[in-house]
C-alpha cells in the first residue's frame, strides 16, 4: 500500500467543525435535529469555509447520555434517520470536498446494549467477560470491590443483585465499561472501526480513550496530595489504576496501525485525553510506532485572553508538538461552557478569539454556533435533561444555585447544546415555530442567527469566513511554523507572531497582531510585512510599513 508523503497529510492542515446532531436542524418536525436536516445545511457549512465535520454520535442509543451511550455501533438512531440517510450524508460531504470524522465511544456501551444485557444475565453467559465484573468486598460482598471512583465522582462500581457481582463504569452508571482484556471485545471493536472506514469515515474522535484499560489486578487507587484535578488525581485519590494505563497506550498504537492500512486519503485519530501535557503526549506514541495522530489540548477552552498567557500557551504547544506533530485548538464543545459566554457574550472579543484560533499553529475545532456568537443558555437545573446533573438535583436549592454559578460548565451541559440559530423567527429556524425544540433556544437569537449575520459584512460570521478562507489560501497559515515576536517590540496589550515556511531559496511569511484590549493602540511595525490581508473588522486600520494601528480587540494578518 502506498503511503502519502508526510506533507500531504490533510488532517494536519484542516479546520474542523463539530456538529451536535440533535441540535443542528430538524427536518422531520419533532423538535430534534436529524441527518436530513444536516444534509440540508451542508452548503452553509461548506460556504463557511471549514474542511472537516466531526459529528457527535448518532448511532442507535437510548439517549440517556444523548448518543454517548451506544446500543448498536452499526446502525443509526431512528430519531436521526436511517443507514441510508447516513450513507447519503457521507456521500454529500465528500461530494463537497469535505471530510467526515465519526465519534467513537470505545470505552463503554449503553447498559441497554444487547451485549450488556447478555453479560449481566448470568455469570456463565459467554459475554459475561465482555464487561468488567468483580466480586464485592468480603465477607458478604456487599461493598464495592475497591476504591475506584468514576469520573463523575462517587464509586464507579454498581451492584447487580441477580448475579451478586459489581460492574465497573468509568462515566455514568448506565455506561458499563467494556473489557478490552478480552480478545473478542477488541476484535469486535476493531471490526466496527473497519466498518466505518469502509463506509468512508475519514477519521475518528475517540471518546474518553484515556480510560480504556484499568489495572488488571484491581488494586486500589493510592492516595493523592491533590484536591483539584492534577497530575496524580483528584479529591485526594489518584487515578493511577483507572486512567492512562500502559495497555491503553499499546491499544492506540494498534488502532493507529489499523487505520493506517487505509490510505488515499489517509485517515486519522483525535483523542479525548485529559491530564497534564507530558502524560497526554504519550498517546502520540513514538515516531516508529505512532499512536494517536492528535489530541484535544483542552487548555484552550478556559485560557484567559491575555497576551502573556496566550504567549505561554503557544510556546508550550510548540515545545510539546513540534513537527511532525500538530497541536489542536478547541474553543468550545458539547461538554463545556460556550467560550463567548466567558467573555460576557461580547462579539468583538469572540472575533479576536476566532482570529487567534484560526492563525495559531494548530488544527482548529469550531463548535457549531460559535461562528454566529451563539450564547450559553441558562436553563435551570430543575429542567435539565443531561444525566450528569441529575445527581445535583437532590441538593438544597441554594447549594444548586451556588454550584451552577461556580461550576456551570461541569454540571449543566444542556446549556451549551441548544439549537443552532438559522433565522430570527421563533425557534430560530431550527424547527417549525409550532413545535417545542428539545432544548430551548438561547437568548439573543433574533440578532445572532445565520440569516441576519449573512447580511452584515462586519458580523462575526463574516469574520470567521474571512479567516477560514485566508487560512486555506495561504499555506503558511495551515502548515507553516510559528515564531513569537519579542514582547519588547510590542505594546503590552498586543501579541504578535509570525507563521513561516522556508524552502532552500524562498521564505514565505505572514505576521499576526492581536490587540487584547478595548482601546486603540499604535506601534511601529517590527516586521517587514506591508499589507493587511485579513482583519477581524472590515474597517481597515491605516497601517503602513512603519506603523500599525489596531482598533479595540482587532486582530490582523499582514504579509
Ligand atoms: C465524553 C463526551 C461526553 C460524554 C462522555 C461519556 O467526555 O464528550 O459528552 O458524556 O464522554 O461518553
Amino acid at each position: 500500500m502506498t503511503r502519502q508523503p508526510e506533507t500531504d497529510l490533510w488532517w494536519k492542515k484542516t479546520t474542523v467543525y463539530q456538529i451536535y446532531p440533535r441540535s443542528f436542524m430538524d427536518s422531520s418536525g419533532n423538535g430534534i435535529g436529524d441527518l436530513e436536516g444536516i444534509i440540508s445545511k451542508l452548503d452553509y457549512v461548506k460556504d463557511l469555509g471549514v474542511e472537516t465535520i466531526w459529528f457527535s454520535p448518532f448511532y442507535t442509543s437510548p439517549q440517556e447520555d444523548f448518543g454517548y451511550d451506544i446500543a448498536n455501533y452499526k446502525d443509526i438512531a431512528p430519531e436521526y434517520g436511517t443507514m441510508a440517510n447516513c450513507d447519503k450524508l457521507i456521500q454529500e460531504i465528500h461530494d463537497r470536498g469535505m471530510k467526515i470524522i465519526m465519534d467513537l465511544v470505545l470505552n463503554h456501551t449503553s447498559d441497554k446494549h444487547p451485549w450488556f444485557l447478555e453479560s449481566k444475565s448470568s455469570r456463565d453467559n459467554p459475554k459475561r467477560d465482555w464487561y468488567v465484573w468483580q466480586d464485592g468486598k468480603k465477607p458478604k460482598g456487599k461493598a464495592p470491590p475497591n476504591n475506584w471512583q468514576a469520573r463523575i465522582t462517587g464509586s464507579g462500581w454498581y451492584y447487580d443483585e441477580n448475579t451478586d457481582q459489581w460492574y465497573w463504569a468509568q462515566f455514568l452508571p448506565f455506561q458499563p465499561d467494556l473489557n478490552y482484556r478480552n480478545p473478542e471485545v477488541k476484535a469486535k471493536m476493531f471490526g466496527t472501526v473497519r466498518f466505518w472506514l469502509e463506509k468512508g469515515a475519514d477519521g475518528f474522535r475517540l471518546d474518553i480513550i484515556d480510560s480504556l484499560y484499568e489495572d488488571a489486578a484491581f488494586r486500589n487507587n493510592p492516595l493523592s496530595r491533590h484536591l483539584l484535578p492534577s497530575e496524580d488525581g483528584v479529591l485526594f485519590k489518584s487515578t493511577k489504576m483507572t486512567m492512562h494505563h500502559p495497555d491503553t497506550m499499546i491499544f492506540v498504537q494498534e488502532l493507529r496501525k489499523l487505520i493506517d492500512e487505509y490510505s488515499n486519503p489517509s485517515r486519522f485519530l483525535v483523542g479525548e485525553v485529559e491530564g497534564p501535557m507530558p502524560t497526554i503526549k504519550k498517546y502520540c506514541g513514538e515516531v516508529n510506532n505512532p499512536g494517536l495522530n492528535s489530541i484535544f489540548l483542552f487548555e484552550t477552552l478556559g485560557v484567559k485572553l491575555q497576551p502573556k498567557t496566550i504567549r505561554k500557551l503557544l510556546n508550550k504547544f510548540n515545545q510539546y508538538y513540534p513537527d511532525p506533530f500538530i497541536p489542536t485548538w478547541v474553543s468550545s464543545n458539547h461538554d463545556i461552557m460556550r467560550r463567548i459566554s466567558r467573555f460576557n457574550n461580547d462579539l468583538e472579543i469572540a472575533k479576536l478569539n476566532a482570529a487567534l484560533q484560526l492563525t495559531a499553529r494548530a488544527v482548529p475545532y469550531i463548535y457549531y454556533g460559535e461562528e454566529i456568537g451563539l450564547q450559553q443558555n441558562s436553563i435551570p437545573l430543575s429542567d435539565s435533561l443531561d444525566a450528569v446533573v441529575s445527581r445535583f438535583r437532590k441538593l438544597p436549592k441554594v447549594i444548586q444555585k451556588l454550584l451552577q454559578k461556580i461550576t456551570s460548565e461541569a454540571i449543566h451541559r444542556d446549556n451549551c447544546r441548544t439549537p443552532m440559530q438559522w433565522t430570527p423567527s421563533q425557534n430560530a429556524g431550527f424547527c417549525s415555530p409550532s413545535i417545542k425544540p428539545w432544548l430551548p433556544v438561547s437568548s439573543g437569537y433574533q440578532d445572532r442567527n445565520v440569516e441576519t449575520m449573512y447580511n452584515n459584512p462586519d458580523s462575526i460570521l463574516h469574520c470567521y469566513k474571512r479567516f477560514l478562507q485566508i487560512r486555506k489560501q495561504y499555506s503558511v497559515l495551515n502548515s507553516g511554523r510559528m515564531t513569537l515576536i519579542a514582547s519588547e517590540l510590542l505594546p503590552k496589550q498586543v501579541l504578535g507572531f509570525s507563521r513561516w515556511i522556508k524552502t532552500s531559496d524562498v521564505k514565505e511569511e505572514v505576521n499576526i497582531f492581536l490587540n487584547f484590549e478595548d482601546t486603540l493602540v499604535e506601534f511601529s511595525n517590527p516586521t517587514a510585512s506591508k499589507n493587511i490581508i485579513a482583519s477581524t473588522t472590515i474597517v481597515k486600520a491605516e497601517n503602513n510599513e512603519q506603523k500599525i494601528i489596531l482598533r479595540p480587540y482587532e486582530a490582523i494578518i499582514m504579509e
